[in-house]
């Protein structure tokens, strides 16, 4: 892609925490940073402002890939893009010759491009077609809809959304698929939306809200992604290397946290049974235990922020940890 292309902007798009990911990475001149999920732009550019250092950004999105290649002009030498997935992105940084980085920040979920352009099929609140695949490839959340059997759908729905009207709803699909093939995303939240009623929750979200995040999650396999994608930071870290992760749902927040706990020395979730004891060397120190959440302030900014967590750590000399299944 050419450096001259124009830049898809979107002013609506604030990037959320911004200012704790900037302290937790804490930038310094001709360090090596990356930024694993691009978006449109905000924490790379923040950390290119931020110190003189090199950013890496890596998207799997080719929209946001145009933003990032459009921005390589404006900081030439200290900013490269990287098309992938950031599970791969020890593969990807060996391709440009960066083999350890000084700091790591992921940003999960969709991007507001993501969510506003209707053609993404990300949003239930905008009509298009039911697509849901960031890198736009593979199949699409209406190829799914229309094949997988009830069973399938259900438990999608279920662990993805945690939705108790997996059930109903899944065989709600499968009764109107019969009929005619679902392909928008409004007729789809529609649908969901007449099989999702239950007592209102304290905070109430649109009734389609779990089901479509269970198929995104699903179709884009994020949440495999996200364990594959902090192991390979630890990989990269230097000692006293930075990472910061930004969740938005708790299936997201809870791989994150357990990933942390356990690589800071601590067992997750001690139980009767389990007690919380270190099995290997701390591959991380922990700032704070405490997820941190926007404040009042941004919230009333950047609504989108609402369920943001942050969570952060300090590599530490241990050598990471052998992925599971390998014997050292
Ligand atoms: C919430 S946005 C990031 C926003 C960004 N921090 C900013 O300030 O603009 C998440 C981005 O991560 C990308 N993404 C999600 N999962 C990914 C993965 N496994 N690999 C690479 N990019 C991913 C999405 O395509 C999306 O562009």
């Amino acid at each position: 892609m050419s450096v001259g292309m124009p830049a898809i902007t979107n002013a609506s798009h604030a990037p959320v925490l911004l200012e704790s990911v900037l302290v937790a990475l804490a930038p310094r001149d001709d360090e090596v940073m990356t930024d694993a999920t691009f978006g449109v732009g905000g924490y790379s550019r923040a950390l290119l402002e931020a110190a003189r250092c090199t950013v890496w950004a890596i998207d799997r999105d080719p929209d946001a890939l145009v933003r990032a290649e459009a921005m390589v002009g404006a900081y030439r030498g200290r900013f490269g893009v990287l098309d992938g997935s950031f599970a791969n992105m020890e593969s990807l940084l060996a391709r440009v010759g960066v083999s350890a980085i000084d700091g790591v920040a992921f940003d999960l979920g969709v991007s507001s491009p993501q969510l506003d352009d209707s053609a993404r099929g990300f949003s239930f609140q905008v009509d298009g077609p039911l697509d849901m695949r960031m890198s736009r490839q593979g199949p699409t959340a209406a190829d799914f809809v229309n094949t997988a059997d009830e069973t399938t759908l259900a438990n999608v729905i279920f662990r993805y959304g945690e939705e108790r009207n997996a059930r109903r709803i899944a065989r709600a699909i499968v009764r109107r698929r019969a009929e005619r093939p679902i392909s928008r995303t409004l007729d789809f939240a529609g649908l969901v939306a007449a099989n999702a009623r239950g007592k209102p929750g304290p905070q109430r979200i649109h009734p389609a809200t779990r089901t479509f995040q269970a198929l995104r999650i699903y179709l884009n396999d994020e949440l495999d992604e996200l364990r594959r994608g902090l192991a390979a930071a630890e990989r990269l870290l230097r000692v006293g290397g930075r990472i910061v992760v930004v969740a938005f749902h708790s299936l997201e927040d809870r791989i994150v946290k357990d990933f942390l706990t356990e690589r800071s020395g601590r067992a997750p979730r001690p139980g009767r049974h389990q007690p919380a004891v270190a099995t290997r060397p701390a591959t991380f120190v922990q700032p704070a235990r405490k997820a941190l959440r926007p404040t009042e302030v941004e919230l009333e900014r950047n609504p989108r922020a609402r369920s943001a967590r942050l969570r952060s750590a300090v590599r530490t000399s241990s050598p990471a940890w052998a992925p599971v299944g390998t014997s050292s």
